[in-house]
């Protein structure tokens, strides 16, 4: 045992508590996979874990007119970590939402207690969204597969802002519709940026770090950038500091997705490109994320619920695994623990050494694979 690591509590001596929200839709086809793998890592690399499943998000909500169970956020707060599938939920072709007022003020995506309501209440600030190209993973951006991209070209990681920006939850009446008020405060902005330097620095890559926001129109995001620029030069002298307008953005990262180290851009900008960016890491079933903070993280794939997937055992389980590679980093770092440092580096050489095998790709990377035969594979190479 490493002498710095605390005596985690709840599972007795040294038991890594994780909650696992698989959500709707492809999340606990995705996360089942992602169970069995942290399973046998724990096995192989010698810690314990203890994992607990909260059946939640819009299904849930159509059922019980909640969305998970009372006392689920606390279990969530009290987790060494969280990882979470996907929210959203369709009935008779249409998505389900919270009733006004219950428990929100305006209606909200069913499941935004989880996504949403764990980012801000547990102030999980950076959604670090890496974009990586592994070897063997085919680029679809038409109908047809093509190479648009060598693997050594593509190693970026979006930061995304996670609290505030048009994610407050509030709408207010006004005369001839509705409004959303898009707030960006120094304290986030400050410590987003400030988590996006840090990166650049400990990567040691191009030393630079691009903001990618509204500002030539959106007064907040003047403001991130402002804040961004005053933080940059001020503190971290040795990094380049480079901007983008996110329509722009759009295009460039998918023409020269070479250029890019480390992009940090305000919440609704953020999630745009990385969902659009996902291509040139082979897609939405390829795209890892963590919602990261300084006391919790929760860890969820970038994808959604992909209704039209769900139930056929035909989604890309990798960008789920890449998601617990990065909760174990993200562990092992915080608890001085090289066995799970030891477990992350194993599955991410595992992924990548059976993506470049190449005989079994998912469906979206044009194989016949299943998700659950890809995590079958992936559990027997461990
Ligand atoms: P989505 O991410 O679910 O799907 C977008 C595209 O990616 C689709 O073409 C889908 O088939 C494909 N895709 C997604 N995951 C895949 C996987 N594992 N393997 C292969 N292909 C995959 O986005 P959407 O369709 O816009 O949203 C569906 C629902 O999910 C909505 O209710 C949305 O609000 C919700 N959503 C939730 C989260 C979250 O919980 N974090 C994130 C995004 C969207
Ligand atoms: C994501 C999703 C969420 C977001 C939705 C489901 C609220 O798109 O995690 O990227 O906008 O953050
Ligand atoms: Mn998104």
């Amino acid at each position: 045992m490493h002498p710095h690591r605390r005596t985690l509590s709840w599972g007795g001596m040294d038991s890594y508590k994780i909650v696992a929200l698989p959500g709707d839709g492809v999340g606990p086809e995705v996360i089942a996979q992602g169970i069995r793998v942290l399973e046998k890592l724990a096995e192989t690399h010698n810690f314990n874990i203890e994992i607990e499943s909260i059946d939640c998000g819009g299904h849930y909500y159509a059922e019980h007119g909640i969305e998970w169970a009372d006392g689920s956020f606390e279990k969530c707060k009290a987790a060494d970590a969280i990882l979470l599938g996907g929210v959203g939920h369709v009935v008779d072709g249409k998505t389900v939402f919270t009733e006004p007022g219950k428990p929100y003020p305006q209606s909200q995506l069913a499941g935004f207690a989880q996504v949403i309501g764990n980012r801000q209440k547990l102030n999980l600030y950076a959604n670090v969204r890496p974009i990586k190209l592994y070897p063997g993973v085919p680029q679809k951006i038409s109908d047809r597969f093509e190479q648009v991209w060598k693997p050594e070209q593509v190693d970026y990681i979006v930061v995304r802002e996670n609290t505030e920006d048009a994610y407050s939850g509030e709408t207010f009446d006004i005369p001839d519709g509705k409004q959303t008020p898009i707030n960006i405060t120094r304290t986030a902005t400050e410590r987003v940026v400030r988590y996006a330097f840090n990166l650049a620095k400990q990567r040691n890559k191009l030393g630079k770090v691009t903001c990618v926001d509204k500002s030539n129109i959106v007064g907040a995001h003047a403001f991130f950038r402002e804040v961004f620029t005053e933080i940059g030069k001020s503190e971290f002298p040795e990094i380049e500091l480079d901007y983008a307008y996110f329509d722009a953005f759009c295009l460039l990262q998918l023409q020269q997705a070479h250029v890019y180290d480390v992009v940090v851009a305000p919440n609704l900008a953020g999630d745009v490109i990385s969902d659009n960016g996902s291509f040139v890491q082979g897609g939405m079933g390829m795209a890892p994320a963590g919602n990261i903070g300084d006391d919790h993280a929760m860890f969820e794939p970038v994808h959604g619920s992909a209704p039209p997937l769900a139930g056929k055992d035909i989604a890309n389980p990798i960008a789920t695994l890449l998601t617990v590679a990065m909760m174990l980093d993200w562990l092992g770092r915080k608890h001085d623990d090289d066995n799970l440092t030891n477990a992350s580096l194993k599955l991410e050489q595992t992924i990548s050494d059976f993506l470049a095998e190449g005989s079994l790709l998912p469906q979206d990377l044009g194989g016949n694979g299943k998700c659950s035969q890809i995590g079958d594979a992936i559990l027997a190479m461990l």
